[in-house]
């Protein structure tokens, strides 16, 4: 059975000051939940100091975005290896608001992927289609690409440390969820993709989160499909007692 993986991504919210107030709400609210992966992504200015309010806890530190190299001369980027340093064992890839704003293209996600996994990171790779290429029927030949392209090159273990979470972008912070149907679609047909590219194996162990507008009346729903693995929540994230909540109905 694959453990479920809870992640909230905060994207750019919270002050350190903030952010250490949620986790130190959160903590005492989950720390009884066995059998779920639960990790929080704030902004990297606050991975430091939640890494140190979080050690000893169940929860697992994670960061948005990570660059392609070590060190160097890359100015405002932030490699794997000091994601690791500020007490990071996860990180999120490829999230469409990277893909839609900063033109992060499969090739160069791909790329990071690689990178942030041989570093020694575990990876939420994110995919997902548009409203556009949903109702132009072009939602499987995006899927097609994000997954081919993405994911290429990786090796059978590499799925041990790589959850691929998929986030129709429609969905997202819009309200809008996907309908537990839609979403066990989508996740079928992605776990099949990756059937084809690394066998039956890597596809049986691959956790799928699903991400857009997860929220603690619906988390249920969709973690009932037996594709759904998991959950990459935003907005609900941002609350101690909602996102407990969620994380608990993730069982
Ligand atoms: P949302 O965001 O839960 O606010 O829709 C999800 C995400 O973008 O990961």
């Amino acid at each position: 059975m694959r453990k479920p993986l809870v992640a909230g991504n905060w994207k750019m919210n919270k002050l350190v000051g903030e952010s250490l107030a949620l986790v130190n709400a959160l903590k005492p609210l989950v720390k009884d939940v066995e059998g779920v992966d639960i990790v929080v992504c704030p902004v990297f200015t606050a991975l430091h100091a939640v890494a140190d309010a979080l050690k000893g806890s169940n929860i697992q530190l994670g960061a948005q975005n990570c660059f392609t190299r070590e060190s160097g001369a890359y100015t405002g980027e932030v490699s794997p290896q000091m994601l690791k340093d500020a007490g990071c064992t996860w990180t999120i890839i490829g999230h469409s608001e990277r893909r839609q704003y900063f033109n992060e293209s499969d090739e160069f996600l791909n790329e990071k992927l690689r990178f942030a996994l041989a570093s020694g990171l575990k990876v939420m790779f994110c995919i997902g289609e548009t409203l556009e290429e949903r109702e132009s029927g072009r939602m499987n030949d995006v899927l097609v690409r994000q997954i081919t392209n993405g994911l290429m090159g990786l090796s059978e273990a590499d799925f041990d440390n790589t959850s691929i979470a998929y986030e129709p972008v429609w969905a997202i912070g819009t309200g809008v969820t996907a309908t537990p149907e839609q979403a066990e679609e989508a996740h079928a047909f992605v776990r099949g993709l990756v059937r084809d590219q690394f066998g039956e194996a890597v596809a049986d162990k691959v956790r799928i989160q699903y991400g857009g507008s997860v929220k603690p009346d619906n988390v249920a729903s969709l973690m009932a499909k037996p594709n759904v693995d998991g959950s990459l929540v935003g907005g609900a994230s941002l609350k101690a007692d909602g996102f407990a909540e969620l994380v608990r109905k993730s069982l």
